[in-house]
């Protein structure tokens, strides 16, 4: 498994990580450090817009965090800059302990493939393969093949999220909420010690939306995963540890919700 140390799974539980911090501190350490995180679009043009004005952020391994904001607020740009899909403009960026600045293209799908998870509101399933083979993707990507191994912790992702018959079934023939579980057990396929989660319930009907939230919160209890989603759901906002908050595009003081 191509994992840092540093990372968070099931053998190391999170509030374990290092039992030499004092009381009250975080012992764990950080899975990602934003320092003076700012995003330019059409940089260079007469329409250059500042979008992210100076974002420090810290999550710990093991955190469970909700990023809400108004619409426009740059809730969408600041996930994708922590998932290495967009660059920043300025500032710099440590991923699991690891400097993402001078990372080359091969080098920044690598570190997305060992250390993150994705779930989007609309799922991306590729419609012609069967939920199986969704949620074994990733380990297809990152071998060039399927091995025995990587089929059966497919299989048991599936069975995790209630699955298990639907194994062979195409993404067609799922409903939306099931589509959106098949997305959470391939985001968790790698064992990424962080899944970022853009808007996950923000297509399904309420009780597909508690049912994912639900899936979540216990892959972040059982394996240790720390999570960012981000959700315009004050419910589900609520049932997070921590919220974190952006306002055009600059954080809100910290505020901690009740489950802290
Ligand atoms: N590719 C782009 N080019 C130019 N401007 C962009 C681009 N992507 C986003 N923006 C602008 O950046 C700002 C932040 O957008 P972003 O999508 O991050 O907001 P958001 O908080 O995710 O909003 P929503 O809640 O509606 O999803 C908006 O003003 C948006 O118009
Ligand atoms: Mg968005």
């Amino acid at each position: 498994m191509n994992r840092d140390d540093a990372s968070a799974g099931p053998v190391h539980p999170p509030r374990d990580a290092r039992p030499d911090a004092g009381p009250g501190e975080d012992s764990r350490p950080p899975i990602i450090e934003l320092r003076g995180i700012r995003k330019v679009y059409n940089a260079g043009t007469p329409v250059a817009t500042e979008v992210l004005h100076g974002i420090d952020l810290s999550l710990a391994a093991g955190e469970f965090a909700a990023l809400i904001g108004p619409s426009g607020s740059g809730k969408s740009t600041l996930l994708n800059i922590i998932g290495l899909l967009e660059p920043a403009s300025a500032g710099s960026y440590r991923l699991a302990g690891r400097s993402t600045g001078e990372l080359d293209d091969a080098a920044l799908t690598a570190a997305r493939l060992s250390t993150l998870g994705f779930v989007f509101q609309f799922h991306h399933l590729l419609p012609a393969f069967s939920a199986l083979d969704n949620v074994a993707m990733p380990a297809l990507l990152r071998d060039g093949h399927l091995g025995t191994a990587a089929r059966e912790r497919a299989l048991q992702l599936l069975a995790d999220v209630g699955l298990a018959q639907a194994a062979a079934r195409k993404p067609s023939v799922l409903s939306g909420g099931m589509q959106q579980r098949v997305a959470i057990a391939r985001a968790l396929m790698l064992e990424p010690p962080l899944v970022l989660a853009d808007e996950p319930t923000g297509n399904l009907d309420t009780a597909s939306a508690s049912a994912v939230f639900d899936l979540l919160r216990r892959f972040n209890r059982e394996a240790g995963t720390a999570f960012l989603i981000v959700t315009h759901d004050p419910r589900i906002a609520d049932r997070c540890d921590r919220v974190i908050e952006l306002i055009d595009g600059r954080l809100a003081p910290a505020r901690e919700s009740d489950s802290a």
